[in-house]
């Protein structure tokens, strides 16, 4: 049997459209600007790499310890450092220009003007392919998660977004909600051409020793393993309600976890703290689908979306 086409279209509304070779996407804060990987494994292979979240003006993050391992999982409460929208496209947009690879954005406005400022800032940026919107941070005191908690607020975002670009918008929901599915629908009806899901869960530690919060910032966001069934089951209940594609994220780690989410109804999905203990992951992910669709004798990927729906 020939190669099977793995490839996805993840702006099919959009004029530019978002088209990857692979479902495979790095999450945003787990794979720098793309560039800290070059010489590590051939990024050049993954249907699309998010950078860092990315705001008006640089900053410095939350007081240190910012991470910490759980069982099955690790707490982040980084707090959105980066380097600032200007930093980014006058020195990180040059080099991906030259990249194969698709990069989509994530951006983070302390309010909905924010977000439509970075949307305009990017839109003509060569080398930029797509913007996530994370309207789900859960680390830091402004904007972020207060965005995604509500339909309306959640709209609001996207539709400042969408009025000021024409690059494909993917938005970014968090699970710190009481029925996503309902921002979902308030997303897609305000333009967004895919929604991404999910973001980290709200959780903390305490140092028995100490007997204080481990971390700096008390509360972080727990992602890994641990989280995956809760992240399985929101694109399950997100795909069954929208139309527009839906990108799975949240403990994938094999082959197996990206397939159940593909069959969940997830076009395309993410790798995110798997690649801090192993960065080929997503590129080993590519090799066991196609492995998989070989020997199922499946020649398109789009044959297995949704398949559990
Ligand atoms: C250290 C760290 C930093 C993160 N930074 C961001 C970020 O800047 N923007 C964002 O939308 N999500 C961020 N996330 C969330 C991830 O992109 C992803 O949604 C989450 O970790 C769940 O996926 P995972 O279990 O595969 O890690 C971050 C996660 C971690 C662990």
């Amino acid at each position: 049997m020939k190669s099977p086409d793995l490839s996805v279209q993840l702006g099919p509304q959009n004029k530019r459209g978002l088209l990857l070779s692979n479902p495979l996407m790095t999450a945003s804060g787990t794979f720098g600007y793309g560039t800290e990987y070059a010489d590590i494994i051939d990024i050049q292979r993954l249907g699309a790499i998010i950078c860092k979240g990315t705001t008006l003006k640089p900053r410095q993050g939350n007081p240190q310890p910012r991470l910490w391992e759980t069982a099955s999982g690790v707490l982040n409460s980084i707090g959105m450092e980066n380097i600032g929208i200007e930093a980014l496209i006058k020195e990180k947009a040059p080099l991906w220009a030259k990249w194969k690879v698709p990069m989509i954005v994530n951006i983070l406005g302390e309010s909905v003007e924010d977000y439509g400022k970075l949307a305009k800032r990017l839109d003509k940026v060569a080398g930029v392919s797509g913007i996530e919107v994370n309207i789900s941070c859960p680390n830091i005191s402004e904007g972020g998660l207060e965005f995604g908690a509500k339909p309306k607020s959640a709209a609001d975002v996207t539709s400042a977004v969408k009025a000021k670009t024409t690059l494909p918008v993917i938005v970014k929901l968090s699970p710190n909600v009481t029925d996503i599915t309902d921002i979902a629908l308030a997303v897609e009806e305000a333009g967004a051409d895919a929604i991404s899901l999910i973001n980290t869960l709200r959780g903390m530690s305490i140092d028995i020793k100490t007997r204080k919060p481990v971390l700096g910032n008390i509360c972080g966001g727990l992602s890994g393993p641990a989280i995956k069934p809760v992240a399985l089951y929101m694109v399950y209940q997100v795909a069954h309600k929208v139309k527009v594609p839906v990108i799975g994220c949240g403990g994938i780690t094999s082959t197996n976890d990206a397939l159940e989410f593909i069959m969940a109804g997830a076009s395309a999905v993410q790798v995110g703290t798997a690649n801090f203990t192993d960065p080929r992951t997503p590129l080993d992910i590519i090799d066991g689908i196609e492995r998989f669709m070989k020997k199922e004798g499946i020649r398109r990927i789009t044959e297995l979306i949704g398949a559990a729906l």
